[in-house]
């Protein structure tokens, strides 16, 4: 199933996390694709706050790998723009995949792919302008939650 949504500021992708972040159970797995500066991390901000989450998102660029703390879960924040190839971080990916402690948020996951589960959800995000962003959710009917 797939949603597509306009975003014409940070505030409106964030907005965007938000919602998701408010309907994540546990155990669901995020990977969010776009060109460099898209607003991967902007939405993930959002959809830490959603979660009920203070803690602050930066990106995880340098250390690869953050958690924040939500009531309910966890919320594990991969970025694999630095790594040549996935290795152990993948190897600690895995381990939190189906784990309903744990939400994984993931950024750059192409080299990834094989310890991501085929029932992601996956949001495009397309720079169209200066604050312009087209966003394609892309999720299994079974997390049409996420949306509602
Ligand atoms: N509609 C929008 N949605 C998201 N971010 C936007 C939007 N308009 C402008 N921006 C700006 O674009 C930048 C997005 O940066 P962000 O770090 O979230 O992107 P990213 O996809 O995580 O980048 P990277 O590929 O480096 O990890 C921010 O400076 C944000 O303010
Ligand atoms: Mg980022």
């Amino acid at each position: 199933m797939t949603l597509q949504i306009r975003s014409t500021s940070s505030a409106d992708t964030e907005s965007l996390g938000a919602k998701i972040g408010a309907n994540l159970r546990g155990g669901e797995v995020i990977e969010l694709v776009s060109d460099l500066g898209g607003g991967k991390t902007t939405f993930t901000r959002g959809l830490v706050r959603g979660a009920g989450s203070t803690d602050k998102v930066a990106s995880p660029t340098f250390t690869i790998s953050k958690e924040y703390q939500a009531p309910r879960f966890t919320i594990a924040h991969f970025d694999f723009y630095r790594l040549g190839e996935a290795g152990i971080v993948a190897d600690e990916l895995a381990e939190l995949v189906a784990d309903p402690a744990y939400v994984i948020v993931v950024e750059w996951g192409d080299i990834a792919q094989d310890v991501l589960p085929p029932d992601k959800t996956t949001i495009y995000i397309q720079l169209q302008a200066e604050d312009q962003r087209l966003i394609t959710v892309s999720y299994p009917a079974k997390f049409a939650y996420l949306l509602q």
